[in-house]
């Protein structure tokens, strides 16, 4: 009987916790979701929402009916103060008045009064044709700084360049270093040093000595280096700054990284393809590739596939760059294909999957390390078939899985590349939703992130040791000390 009694009321007390328990999950369920809903709202201070509302939205990380209320609310004001300072939306950018060498001067742009920047009202000094341009990042971001101050009603401004750097988010460092080393990084019989290395040593010494630079330790400062060769100096006395990048092929991770820096898309440099009325069945070629065949590292690939490829007869496989007259050739090759190859090459990233997107070419990857741009916002499984590198190279592995994609799947993939091609065009004056834009915003998403370690770095600046102020002016990276 006092068994019985006791555990009748062991059995109270058990089933009174399992209420409690239940009520107290189910309260850290709403508390949990609450906050979820106030983050994603907040999200949206950092994404330029203006860009996403033309045709189809983007897909966004959130996408909940609350936030359009918001949205529309952050467009209505970007409206009203346009491009003004006020705009608090914009992203706040000082650019460091460099010597033209650095910048407009590699164009033979030659600077008239005591001004180091071309009067762009009157005068756009033009960057070099053919490939130089898929790395032409540089030239159209600083043009479009350059803008901001002198036409105030641009179609579309993300970005605004003041004088004072207290004001500014970031600070942007002018040098055309794509250029550069396209230009100058083989050295002349009667000189030391290569041009382009000369002027990396200068850049180097001149960045660091600034106010701007010792304030953040270079954090809060964007340099571009987009071509994978250029800044190879350079990078690592200025590692703690973003990055423009193609991508980390040729990195250490702790140089640079995803954390840290961002990813620009490659210039394309075959034609758009205007007006494309085409078809899954008037695309005669399946599957096209252009490409040089034997690269160094991690190009192995490309060998593989070629001769698991080559006897399907309605593949296009041929070797060799994309040179002037080879433009044409490989604009109506990529035009008339369903799907476009895009195979590591000696980096994971190459301008022909930009290529592909203008083509409205479905992309098919093969580059397991590969970075793609804006990828936070954007989802390129809707419109990219992503293929392992070890899976590729199985027989028929690649060939069946093209052949499975059927005309309504193709064909919902080239609706989406029509609708996001404009993210990755490049565009004097700059457009809304274009390259430009995007890449200013992907830059604003970061700046949150930059005051955080900015912020964070400062804690015990009081009693910073003298050990720690040399490691400091070492400047190596952290898990290099
Ligand atoms: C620059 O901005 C800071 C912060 O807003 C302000 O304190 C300072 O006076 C400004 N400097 C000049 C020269 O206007």
């Amino acid at each position: 009987m006092a068994v019985a009694e006791r555990n009748g009321s062991s059995i109270v007390i058990i089933s009174r916790n399992c209420l409690f328990s239940l009520f107290l999950i189910s309260t850290i369920f709403l508390l949990f979701s609450c906050f979820s809903v106030l983050r994603s709202t907040g999200f949206h201070h950092f994404v330029d929402t203006s860009s996403l509302t033309k045709s189809k939205p983007l897909t966004v990380i959130d996408n909940s009916r609350n936030n359009l209320q918001e949205e529309k609310e952050i467009i209505q004001k970007k409206d009203d103060a346009k491009c003004s300072k006020d705009n608090k939306l914009l992203l706040k950018v000082y650019m460091y008045d460099l010597s033209p060498e650095f910048h407009f001067g590699l164009l033979n742009w030659k600077p008239e009064g005591d001004s180091v920047w071309p009067d762009i009202k009157t005068n756009i000094p033009s960057y070099p044709g053919g490939l130089n341009l898929q790395h032409s990042i540089e030239y159209w971001l600083t043009l479009d700084l350059l803008a901001s101050e002198v036409y105030a009603k641009r179609e579309a401004c993300s970005v605004i360049r003041v004088h004072n750097s207290s004001e500014a988010d970031a600070i942007f460092v002018p040098f055309f270093s794509s250029l550069s080393y396209n230009r100058f990084s083989k050295r002349h019989p009667n000189e030391k040093k290569s041009q382009n290395k000369v002027l990396q040593e200068k850049l180097v010494k001149f960045v660091t000595s600034q106010e701007e630079w010792k304030r953040s330790g270079g954090k809060d400062h964007i340099v571009m280096a987009h071509h994978p060769n250029s800044l190879l100096d350079a990078r690592m006395q200025l590692w703690p700054a973003m990055f423009i990048l193609s991508d980390f092929g040729r990195y250490p991770s702790n140089v640079a990284n995803l954390e840290k820096d961002v990813i620009a898309p490659y210039k394309h440099v075959i034609k758009s393809y205007a007006n494309d009325a085409s078809e899954f069945d008037s695309r005669p070629i399946l599957l096209y590739f252009q490409g040089a065949i034997y690269r160094k590292d991690g190009g192995f690939a490309r060998q593989e596939l070629f001769y698991l490829l080559k006897d399907e007869k309605d593949v296009h496989f041929t070797f060799g760059s994309v040179q002037k007259n080879g433009i044409r050739e490989a604009s109506r090759g990529m035009h008339s294909s369903k799907f476009c190859l895009n195979i590591a090459g000696d980096t994971p990233s190459s301008n022909r999957l930009f290529d592909a997107i203008a083509s409205h070419c479905v992309p098919v990857i093969i580059s397991d390390e590969i970075e793609l741009p804006y990828e936070d916002i954007l989802d390129y499984s809707e419109f990219c078939i992503f293929v392992r590198t070890s899976d590729a190279v199985k027989e028929k592995f690649l060939i069946n899985l093209i052949r499975s994609i059927k005309k309504e799947e193709w064909t919902r993939m080239h609706d989406r590349l029509k609708e996001i091609e404009h993210l990755f065009k490049f565009h004097y004056p700059s457009r809304e939703g274009d390259a430009v834009q995007m890449i200013w915003q992907a830059i604003t998403r970061k700046i949150p992130s930059i005051r955080r370690k900015i912020h964070k770095s400062r804690r015990f600046s009081r009693t910073v040791t003298h050990e720690e102020k040399e490691l400091r002016s070492l400047s190596l990276p952290r898990n290099l000390w």
